[in-house]
């Protein structure tokens, strides 16, 4: 590869991600990072914050399942973010689940859950979520972190990020003022969001031992537990990822020794 290849191959990875950043910045405001950052954004060492992951289960049930369906979470796959199996059997009992459908007369009865169940829908369809949320349906939250350019921090902004807009925040709003059953948020894109605030200060109650449940708090536990159910295998994947580079450095620099080798003996230089 002469020079110029070279600065071609750098000009198309740093085109691709200002292109990629641009496409992270739709017509919300950029996502803001909470302080203490992502522990499982990070390039070396990248892990889930186990605690805060599951406090952000009991926020999700106590605050957002009464909405949002997690259709791709089972109860035993929380082993992942630390649960032990009494805890996790006792998560799924306190449940209520459909069960299988009898032998004799298929009729289906609710029963306790069981681990191996998935985390029930609390709505039977999305025309039932729909009709009690003003038309709005609520996602299913199971990928939203990857489904989201900013993942994580568009999640967190979008939950800290409820207050009153100013006058001219009020302009750039379509219609130039909040429908009903809007509320203004200025990540979300057009800037209206459907969802009434779902976080307030003190609304759960923390386990001793755990930090005060601030919004910014709750933000952060819920968005990491959700970072890790749309993506259970992250750690794996980025630890493999290092050693994947690793690989290829130790492997690219015996090349070049021996290329530098054959070369001498073969060409004398
Ligand atoms: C009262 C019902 C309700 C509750 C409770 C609720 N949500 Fe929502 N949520 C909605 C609705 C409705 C939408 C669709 C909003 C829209 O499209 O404007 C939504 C949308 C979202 C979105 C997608 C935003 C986007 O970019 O489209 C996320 C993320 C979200 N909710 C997370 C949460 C989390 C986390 C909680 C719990 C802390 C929660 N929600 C609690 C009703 C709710």
């Amino acid at each position: 590869m002469n020079n110029k290849n070279i600065l071609a191959g750098i000009a198309l990875i740093a085109g691709v991600a200002v292109s990629s950043m641009a496409f992270a910045a739709t017509n919300g405001e950029k996502p803001v990072h909470p302080k203490q950052g992502w522990p499982h954004e990070k390039v070396i060492g990248a892990h889930y914050d186990r605690q805060a992951a599951q406090r952000g289960f009991q926020i999700y049930r106590e605050a957002c399942h009464s909405c949002h369906s997690l259709n791709f979470v089972s109860f035993r796959q929380l082993e992942g973010i630390g649960f032990s199996e009494p805890e996790i059997k006792a998560i799924a009992a306190s449940f209520t689940v459909m069960g299988e459908p009898d032998m004799e007369t298929g009729d289906v009865k609710e029963r306790p859950g069981q681990p191996f169940d998935y985390i029930p829908s609390t709505f039977a369809n999305p025309e039932a979520a729909a009709a009690s949320n003003n038309g709005a349906i609520p996602p299913d939250l199971s990928l939203m972190v990857k489904a989201r350019p900013g993942g994580a921090s568009y999640l967190y902004s979008i939950l800290t990020g409820y207050r009153e807009p100013t006058a001219e925040e009020l302009k750039h709003v379509p219609g130039g003022k909040i429908p009903d059953g809007g509320h203004f948020n200025p990540y979300k894109a057009g800037h209206v969001i459907a969802m009434p605030p779902p976080l307030m200060d003190g609304l759960i109650t923390y386990t001793e031992g755990q930090p005060p449940a601030t919004v910014e708090q709750m933000a952060y536990d819920v968005s990491t537990f959700l970072a890790w159910a749309a993506e259970p295998k992250l750690e794996q994947r980025k630890s493999m990822g290092f050693v994947v580079v690793v690989f290829l450095l130790i492997l690219t620099g015996l090349l070049f020794w021996s290329y530098k080798r054959i070369s001498k003996q073969v060409l004398g230089h």
